[in-house]
């Protein structure tokens, strides 16, 4: 089963608040969806493997770890592109992927439209980010397509977490990790998260 972790920083909790709150206008959200998509990195980054390295300092030769992988990130179109720059700022190697997914409104199945990543993404640990994992369905099909395309390593990062998605993740994809600000109780009958911050792609670009 996969981990859910769900931050309980304070500075995280209040960034949430502003986030949440509905008089919160673009510029603001969009900076604060980065700073708690940083601070949240953070967190996701605790368990990547080190490797040992020698460092001449002015004064001697110190023993040190460095991040023993490659890192890439990969927004989900549109609303993950809003945590790259967060997560860029602590991760500044990293490879930039997108993907873009929509549901087949007969077969009701997820097809992807778009795809980038980098040459190397089945050797790169990958962090996979969209801010609402609602159904869970996007960010499934989105993991699944990453698989297919080699990639072993996955961690999904999102602003908020509903129950319905975190089960469909942790089912579908054991492996794959979820880092949330935060987790909220349920779905309303419009897929919306409750309580929520609204729609986060139109709150990101400003587009309501
Ligand atoms: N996508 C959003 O942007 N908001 C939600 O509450 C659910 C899905």
């Amino acid at each position: 089963m996969s981990k859910l972790f769900v931050s309980e920083h304070p500075l995280i909790q209040s960034k949430m608040a502003m986030l949440r709150d509905a008089e919160t206008g673009a510029k603001e959200f969009r900076e604060i969806i980065g700073e708690v998509a940083m601070l949240l990195s953070y967190e996701a980054t605790r368990d990547l493997p080190l490797k040992e390295v020698q460092v001449q300092t002015p004064v001697d030769v110190a023993q040190c770890r460095t991040i023993d992988t490659k890192l890439a990130i990969v927004p989900i179109l549109r609303a993950g592109i809003g945590m790259t720059e967060g997560l860029l700022r602590l991760m500044p190697t990293a490879k930039i992927g997108h993907i873009g997914l929509y549901r087949d409104p007969n077969t009701l199945l997820p097809v992807e439209y778009y795809c980038k990543l980098p040459a190397d993404v089945e050797e790169r640990t990958v962090f996979l980010t969209d801010p609402m994992l609602a159904t869970g369905g996007t960010a499934e099909a989105a993991i699944g397509f990453l698989k297919d395309k080699g990639v072993k390593k996955i961690i999904f990062l999102c602003i908020l977490a509903a129950p319905e998605g975190v089960k469909k993740i942790q089912e579908a994809h054991p492996d794959v990790d979820i880092y949330a600000a935060a987790y909220d109780k349920c779905l309303n009958d419009h897929g919306y998260i409750v309580p929520g911050l609204g729609d986060a792609g139109d709150r990101i670009f400003g587009t309501k």
